[in-house]
């Protein structure tokens, strides 16, 4: 059978982090997972290029979209190798093999009446890359509710794709396909949103020039979201590649929350116009939070260092941990706390001791020698059984997307075998004669069920076969899948060795980032966070007409000293300012309180404009005006060194 899965292809405006990597951690385990059941696989990713936040990115880095691109590109390449992750194919949206068919698929639509010319007048959010109608706005921001930035206000002429046209269609498929859209929340919302109607979608811009040339009216390009969906074709040579006749349609899209309305809306409808099968399943995941609750993003500056993590605790500790903590269809906190709890109880005490434990005993009670005669009792009649159960159920979860639950089932049987060496309490049988060959029993059940621990976790941890097969004597020919339910598989005198310890555990008080989420590189996150938020104002308020130098001269400005600074009641903006100038002491009112806990200010030195006519603000009579430098969103207040004193000139 063929198996077609794909991730989003990701924005690299910034690099990957750990939201980014679930998705992709996750399609590697289904990917990994379908090679072992045998299954022709084809395991797509790659980088959506043409947005204009990239053109936006590039800019206030001072480059070239293409080489800024590439830079982040070959971040992610790393970190998915880091990540072990078994892309067959990566697709890049700037590669001309993407282009050629994006190109021939926007004429076809034009040719058969599917794309229109008209005009747009409506509103755009760029971090999103999407566009508004007016009444769909919350207070003048974008909607999405992990948004709500600045839109911005677009008129031009731009081509339109008929959507409307196919709503009836859309929901007719639906309907007969209810595992067309998952998980079945997301279905419903789905449902409804296009139950509520669909408008047709503007398709092109003019305002800038990055992107792919509409071919026959090349001063427009091509809407970012039409483009990055032809990606799961044309990597596979639509329309007439081998790899587009083998693995078409798409067993599933996996992708997070925020965009299953472009894949459960516009890619089945473009693919309904060009009379394309359409994919299996969408499947839309929920997102990874902060502690406080916030969702984890490149906009946010709330990123860490997957790199650094990775080298902290090894990408099988985090695929593990990325994997576990998603629950279906709910978001998951992330932390590094978390992490280190995950790997401390489920992999260091639960998963690793047990193997190391009982491979000890094996080499403790039979010189490592995989012993022979058994007879099974009730307790491994027990765990054959559970295997059984245990194999059927991660298969389940699999085929509904769901890793979380396919590794608690797993760990169900972990557990089991830890109970089972309490249980038959090898180390007692070991001292009477006549049970030795119960404790043959006992020990090659160990080995049986490491066995079949290392085929269960390979497809989300492929670090662990190369490491447990060596210690069963074995190479990864052990991986068997269809065989982690089968009993009596490792051959007696099979030599086993003790090896290290798998997951060794971390040691929290050596851990000096317990309590807190640490981000590394914060401040390099927090100015790509003003990139993103701020660079579509960076329009720059023109510079005022010219003054004399006699004018200038006119301005009195002092350093003056703050001793004191509260909130003005009722207001979110103003604080009021007790400040020391020339040895008087001045109330000044200053727009700045959104930027500044009153007690940061106390003590600065500051430049107050200091013979500005006197004004009431909000009842408060302000004796000058301090100078504050800002742009957007970010307003810092201009200090001096504390050497000068209160009453310094500033010319
Ligand atoms: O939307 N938790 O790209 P993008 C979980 N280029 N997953 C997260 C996440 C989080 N906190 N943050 C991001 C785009 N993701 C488009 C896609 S596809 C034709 C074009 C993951 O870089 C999740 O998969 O904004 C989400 O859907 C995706 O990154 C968005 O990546
Ligand atoms: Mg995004």
């Amino acid at each position: 059978m063929k198996y077609y899965i794909t991730t989003p292809i990701f924005y690299p405006n910034s690099s990957p982090h750990i939201g980014t990597a679930y998705t992709t951690v996750a399609a590697d385990t289904l990917a990994r997972y379908h090679r072992l059941l045998g299954d022709n696989v084809h395991f797509l990713t790659g980088t959506d290029e043409n947005a204009q936040k990239i053109v936006r990115t590039a800019e206030a880095h001072h480059t070239d979209p293409k080489i800024y691109v590439d830079g982040v590109v070959d971040r992610f390449k790393e970190l998915w190798k880091a990540l072990d992750i078994s892309f067959d194919d990566f697709i890049r949206t700037t590669e001309e093999r993407h282009q050629k068919v994006v190109q021939q698929i926007f004429t076809k639509l034009y040719e058969q009446g599917d794309i229109y010319k008209s005009e747009y007048s409506g509103w755009y959010c760029t971090p999103c890359e999407t566009f508004w109608l007016e009444n769909k706005l919350i207070e003048g921001k974008c909607p999405n509710s992990d948004c709500g930035r600045d839109v911005e206000l677009l008129k031009e002429e731009s081509y339109f794709f008929r959507l409307s046209k196919y709503q009836d269609a859309l929901l007719k498929f639906i309907d007969e396909h209810p595992e067309f859209i998952q998980p079945v929340s997301r279905r419903n919302e789905m449902i409804r949103f296009i139950e509520g109607g669909l408008e047709d979608l503007c398709v092109s811009r003019t305002t800038f020039q990055w992107g792919i040339k509409v071919p026959f009216d090349p001063k427009h390009v091509v809407y970012v979201w039409l483009d990055a969906l032809i990606n799961y074709i044309s990597a596979l040579g639509y329309p007439d590649g081998e790899n587009y006749q083998q693995y078409w349609p798409a067993d599933v899209h996996i992708m997070g929350k925020d965009i299953v309305r472009f894949h459960a809306v516009i890619w089945p409808i473009i693919l309904m116009a060009l009379n394309l099968p359409l994919p299996r399943a969408v499947y839309g995941h929920g997102w990874y939070l902060t502690k406080d609750g916030g969702k984890i993003s490149k906009s946010r500056g709330n990123v860490q260092d997957s790199f650094e993590l990775i080298q902290r605790y090894g990408s099988d500790a985090i695929r593990y941990f990325l994997l576990r903590e998603m629950q279906v269809g709910t978001d998951g906190t992330y932390s590094e706390d978390n992490v280190v709890e995950r790997i401390n109880s489920d992999l260091a005490n639960d998963f690793g001791n047990f193997i190391s434990r009982s491979l000890a005993m094996v080499v403790k009670y039979r010189d490592g020698v995989v012993p022979g005669s058994r007879q099974n009792g009730p307790l491994e009649q027990e765990l054959n059984v559970l295997s059984q159960e245990v194999k059927k159920a991660v298969e389940e979860s699999l085929n509904g997307c769901d890793p979380a639950s396919a590794l608690e089932q797993i760990w169900h049987f972990v557990a089991r075998c830890n109970k089972y060496v309490d249980e038959t309490a090898p180390w007692a049988l070991a001292k009477q004669e006549d049970q030795r060959d119960r404790l043959d029993t006992v020990l090659y059940t160990f080995v049986e069920c490491i066995r079949i621990m290392a085929i269960l976790t390979a497809p989300f941890m492929p670090g662990l076969p190369p490491r447990i097969c060596p210690l069963l004597g074995k190479d990864e020919r052990l991986i068997r899948w269809e065989e982690a339910d089968q009993w009596g598989i490792i051959e007696a005198g099979t030599r086993v060795q003790k090896g290290e310890p798998l997951f060794p555990r971390i040691d929290v008080s050596q851990y000096t980032t317990a309590g807190e989420t640490k981000t590394v590189n914060q401040d390099q996150n927090q100015a790509l966070e003003q990139i993103e938020e701020h660079v579509p104002a960076l329009e720059f308020e023109p510079i005022k007409e010219e003054i004399s130098i006699e004018e200038f001269a006119k301005l009195d400005l002092r350093v003056a000293k703050i001793l004191s600074s509260e909130k003005v009641e009722k207001t979110d903006k103003l604080m009021k300012l007790e400040v020391e100038v020339s040895g008087e002491v001045r109330t000044v009112v200053s727009g700045i309180a959104k930027h500044y806990a009153p007690e940061d200010l106390v003590n600065q030195h500051v430049v107050l404009v200091a013979n500005l006519k006197p004004t009431k603000l909000r009842g408060i009579m302000s004796q000058g005006m301090i100078l504050a430098a800002s742009q957007g969103e970010v307003l810092e207040v201009l200090t001096v060194n504390k050497d000068l004193p209160g009453g310094a000139r500033v010319k």
